[in-house]
């Protein structure tokens, strides 16, 4: 297990910049995630690690060694794709061996690393099927034993759960982050789904269009997101445009164009936001934390869509000037309908100032 480093990286196709200026420490062990949306520079980066791309500038790190411009094969790594890149006509244990037999292991030795890996992995009775009489996800831990098998310092996978269909996709999930925790492996995991990143991550890497925007534990990344990007990528809000308009002490007042008022916690902001009055700002406010009834920010509104999902009563309600998506606990109450109006509440602690 080693760390990674990446310094001033950039990667460039002609034009086209895959990404810009990235500085990034992953500690060794570390379950570290790429996520952004398609095309944000996710499985560039993750081939600079691998070796498979040379950046235009900058250095990759395994602990204190330069690796920049070495060969894949001379990294260690383990690397497993979205398409499980597997020998369809070969057995379970003809495709985990693989990468030993290149390293020209004995016949013992192979046996022994197989067998353990493939029990790691729950396929312990499966050593002789062949891939093509595997389920995708059987056939998605036959990669994950493939790359795991020659002890990589670094394991790679890149969206490795995009072609399994819901319930499996969570399975497997849980299977990752089980076989890295007991190996203790230093992973790093491409994904464009946030709620997969959150639940499997120590830390996360947001980017966009080739750039980070946050890196941060889960917790932090939801909770204190630096912009707006982030704010809206990683889990559902409602952004609010308005301009402080007062500041008490930890007391913000921000105002809507038409006139509204709202009320927060100077503490409740993007650590990057300076709190000047007349500035713009936007108020980002979590579906979840918006309640029935009288409290904090009371408004009232007219219900344009309402779904009942089992856990939740999901409403748009609009305020005319800006409509917010709000999610209230089902409690088997009587449900409210298209064109009622609405009364709710925000916490003066649920607001949550962004400057960009
Ligand atoms: N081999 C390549 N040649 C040209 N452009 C590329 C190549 N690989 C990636 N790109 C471009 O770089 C950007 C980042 O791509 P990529 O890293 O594959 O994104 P992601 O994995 O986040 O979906 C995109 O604009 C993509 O079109
Ligand atoms: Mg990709």
């Amino acid at each position: 297990m080693r760390s990674v480093k990446i310094e001033n990286v950039s990667k460039q196709f002609g034009q086209v910049h895959g990404v810009k200026n990235l500085n990034l420490d992953i500690k060794a062990g570390e379950f570290f995630t790429f996520l952004g949306p398609s095309g944000c520079g996710k499985t560039t980066t993750l081939r600079m690690i691998a070796g498979f791309y040379y950046p235009t500038e900058g250095k990759v790190f395994f602990d204190d060694r330069d690796v920049t411009r070495l060969q894949p094969n001379k990294r260690n790594i383990g690397m497993v794709f979205q398409n499980y890149a597997l020998f369809p006509h070969m057995t379970v244990d003809e495709n985990i061996a693989f990468g030993l037999q290149v390293r020209k292991l004995s016949r013992n030795d192979i046996k022994q690393k197989v067998d353990r890996i493939r029990g790691l992995v729950h396929l312990a009775s499966y050593g002789d099927r062949k891939i093509n009489e595997l389920s995708g996800g059987q056939q998605q831990r036959v990669a994950l034993a493939r790359a795991l098998v020659i002890e990589p310092d670094i394991l790679l996978l890149d969206e490795p759960l995009s072609n399994l269909d819901a319930k499996l996709r969570e399975e497997t999930r849980i299977e990752i982050k089980r076989i890295q925790s007991e190996l203790g492996v230093t992973t790093i995991y491409v994904t464009h789904d946030q709620m997969e990143a959150m639940a499997m991550s120590d830390r996360i890497m947001v980017m966009d269009n080739g750039y980070i925007k946050q890196i941060g534990a889960p917790q932090e990344i939801y909770n204190r997101p630096l912009n707006r990007f982030v704010a809206d990528f990683i889990g559902e809000t409602n952004l609010v445009e308005a301009t402080i308009n007062t500041i008490d002490g930890e007391v913000i007042q921000a105002k809507t164009a038409n006139g509204l008022v709202l009320t927060g916690q100077k503490q409740h902001s993007s650590p990057t936001l300076t709190h000047m009055i007349g500035d713009k700002v936007f108020i980002s406010i979590r579906p979840e934390s918006i309640n029935l009834g009288n409290g904090d920010n009371t408004l009232t509104g007219k219900i344009t869509f309402v779904e009942f999902t089992g856990i939740s009563v999901n409403y748009i309600v609009d305020f005319k000037e800006f409509s917010l998506k709000v999610m209230i606990i089902n409690s088997n109450d009587h449900l409210k309908k298209i064109g009622e109006h609405i009364t709710l509440n925000i916490a003066n602690d649920a607001l949550y100032f962004l400057g960009e």
